[in-house]
């Protein structure tokens, strides 16, 4: 296993990887099951596995969410050699914003829904990073969760627009045993908060409309950003104890 943070090296590592398949999944680290089913998935799928450590300053619209995310770098290259990552990418911010973010990728239908009408910016940093990780570390195929099912379209989407190499795969959304999709943000629930959570993907599974699941969540202690059907997807948003929550299910078969 091999941690590359500045970018002279990187370049030098990825030439010997020219003539292998390179699997990609790109985090920003606090690693949990989730993103290590991506890393399995891509270990199975190629003969090498890239994972990128990089909390990308941009795609938070919060910065009190951006100080308190988790950072564990030690641990994440741990996980993630024991899922079968073989070379872990962390660059510094200054590494990928170098034109100080001059420089972003926008899309302007459906990244302006669900997380894009309440994170204003959040899809302008996460495509942006995407794009320039996705042309350094050049990959055959790069793996994203279906937690983030918007993200994975838009990503999905860009990729096409913009006729990049890389295929796009989504995986199945992890989660514990009672029901809560993993999330780095996870850990900064309080127990009662925590005991309460599973309920957010129950709730959204309802056979009941979008108005009436968003005030039964309401109803629980949740407080809603969102509860939206759009092309077959329920997809929701909450905040529980000052943390964000994001789920979604497709309303079409029982994936
Ligand atoms: O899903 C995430 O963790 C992030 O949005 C990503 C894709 C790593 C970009 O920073």
């Amino acid at each position: 296993m091999r941690v590359v943070s500045d970018l002279d090296t990187w370049l030098r590592v990825r030439e010997i990887l020219d003539d292998v398949s390179v699997g990609f999944v790109p985090t920003m680290g606090a690693l949990h099951e989730g993103h290590l089913a991506l890393i399995r998935r891509s270990a199975a799928d190629n003969e090498r596995t890239v994972v990128s450590v990089f909390v990308n300053a941009p795609q938070f619209n919060d910065p009190s969410d951006l100080q308190g995310y988790p950072r564990s770098l030690e641990g994440d290259v741990r996980m993630a050699a024991d899922a079968g990552a073989d070379i872990v990418f962390a660059p510094t911010h200054e590494t990928m914003y170098d034109d100080g973010y001059r420089y972003r990728v926008t899309e302007c239908d459906l990244g302006r829904t669900l997380e894009g009408a309440h994170r204003p910016g959040h899809f302008d940093g996460v495509m942006t990073v995407v794009l320039k990780l996705l042309n350094l570390v050049r990959p055959t195929r790069a793996y994203f969760g279906e937690k983030d099912y918007q993200q994975y379209l838009l990503i999905h989407g860009m990729a096409d627009a913009f006729f990049l190499d890389a295929e796009i795969v989504a995986c199945p959304t992890v989660r514990e045993t009672d029901g809560l999709a993993l999330s780095s943000r996870n850990v900064l629930l309080s127990p009662e908060a925590r005991e309460l959570a599973p309920r957010f993907a129950e709730m959204l599974a309802g056979a009941e409309g979008p108005d009436v699941v968003r005030r039964r969540l309401e109803d629980a202690g949740f407080d809603v950003d969102y509860v939206e059907d759009i092309a077959g997807r329920r997809y929701g948003a909450v905040h529980l104890d000052g943390v964000r929550l994001i789920d979604n299910l497709s309303l079409e078969d029982d994936e």
